[in-house]
């Protein structure tokens, strides 16, 4: 087996051998293939595609090289979700201890924003005292008293997707569907939970821009979990529009909270549950009502022994960005369209994200929605505030937002996207 007839058979369009896909794959883990050739496969792969065959393979070998961790100890079923990533997107928050209050165990392996998407870990950090990394052991205890725990996922699984990823980001091979379903779904399998729920969001602040193009992957995903024995399901969700009235690190946290205790935006609220009632059916508990533990207190109480148990102060004041400034409306009528990259990327602007991987990010910085599309405003009365504490970002992150709106006359009719869009599994 050598690199050069590997690449040279994608090159060519030929379905790679399974032996061919173990090979490369366990040499490049191992340093054995050099950068330069697997950047030219993975090309190779972005332009010509992968059978289900060969996804599925190249799935099982990146599994393969490194841990897959096992929860048959714990007394309840596992379940977790994995969001393909979109704007104000807080959901796990609020949704794993909510799933965990319905009597399943959810380990929710979580990562950093990078662009205009948020990350959940970014998030929790400005809880303070709160901890991301924590070993095998700590995770597994939480998991076990708590019932949830979101964490950062240890060097051990899926190393060579670590390596492609990184690989895959500065080679223009990001985008392709074989490699981004084979990349999220080692890493979850490897992870070792009995049901996944996908949340594939398509959009203009998503990585999927329109409903095809996130059912293709969404298919691709469901079909992959259930060749390796997780039960999966996806929700096709819309991100043309933030989800909630936040998009940035704490006022997430904030907003999550106002969830948690049985308010919150009410499309927030919506995703929330359908996400929850997927997971426990998927984890075999169909009886479980997470409306009812969101409005009883008990997800609170996990979110708080949750945050607890990972050395963070669920009572603390969470942090404030310095400088304020509030973008008003422009005209008065019905807000029609608030466009969720744009959005991102505001707020990316003003601190709340990171443009390298090692870059910090500032826990109070991000976007306070004050309408949502369908609401009427009002010219001069606040659209939008924009949270920083480098006053200097303010211009970059008005730039940011030209164009990102549309006001139709008063009295308008507008009929909102739905936003969960299709079901697949
Ligand atoms: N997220 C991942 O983990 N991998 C991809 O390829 C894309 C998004």
């Amino acid at each position: 087996m050598d690199a050069i007839s590997v690449i040279r058979a994608k090159r060519d369009r030929q379905e790679l051998t399974g032996e061919q896909i173990d090979w490369v794959i366990d040499a490049y883990t191992r340093g054995a293939v050099a950068d330069e050739q697997m950047s030219a496969l993975a090309m190779a792969v972005y332009l010509n595609g992968m059978t289900r065959a060969e996804i599925s393979r190249w799935t099982a070998a990146m599994i393969a090289s490194g841990e897959r961790m096992d929860f048959a100890a714990l007394a309840r079923p596992t379940a977790d979700k994995h969001s393909t990533g979109g704007v104000g997107d807080k959901i796990t928050l609020p949704l794993a201890p909510l799933v965990a209050a319905c009597g399943a165990a959810v380990p929710q392996l979580s990562g950093r924003g990078l662009g205009h998407t948020g990350g959940t870990l970014d998030k929790l950090e400005s809880v303070p005292g709160w901890r991301a990394s924590l070993t095998n052991p700590e995770m597994m205890r939480v998991l076990d008293e708590v019932g949830s725990v979101i964490c950062a996922a240890g060097d051990g699984l899926a190393p060579a997707d670590k390596r492609l990823y990184a690989l895959r980001d500065v080679t223009a091979t990001v985008e392709s569907l074989p490699l981004i379903a084979s990349s999220i779904m080692s890493k979850k399998i490897a992870e070792g939970t009995g049901a996944l729920v996908l949340d594939v969001k398509a959009g203009s602040g998503a990585f999927m821009k329109n409903v095809e193009d996130a059912r293709e992957l969404a298919t691709a995903m469901v079909e992959l979990g259930t060749d390796h024995g997780v039960r999966t399901v996806a929700l096709l969700t819309d991100m043309n529009t933030p989800l909630g009235l936040t998009a940035g690190n704490a006022l997430e946290v904030r907003e999550s909270v106002e969830v948690l205790a049985g308010g919150g935006p009410a499309d927030v609220v919506e995703l929330t549950v359908a996400l929850a009632r997927e997971m426990l059916d998927a984890a075999g508990l169909p009886d479980a009502d997470p409306a009812k533990a969101l409005a009883d207190g008990s997800a609170m109480d996990v979110w708080r022994r949750m945050v607890a148990a990972q050395g963070g102060d669920p009572d603390a004041e969470l942090p404030r960005a310095r400088e304020q400034h509030v973008v008003t409306a422009p005209a008065s009528g019905v807000l029609t369209r608030l466009d969720a990259y744009a959005v991102g990327l505001s707020a990316w602007r003003l601190g709340a994200g990171r443009a390298r991987k090692e870059d910090p990010v500032q826990a109070g910085a991000g976007i306070e929605l004050h309408a949502r599309p369908g609401d009427t405003v009002t010219a001069g009365a606040p659209l939008l505030t924009l949270h920083t504490d480098t006053p200097d970002a303010f211009g970059y992150a008005e730039a940011a937002l030209e164009g990102a709106w549309d006001i139709a006359a008063p009295g308008t009719p507008h009929e909102p996207t739905p936003l969960i869009l299709g079901r697949i599994g």
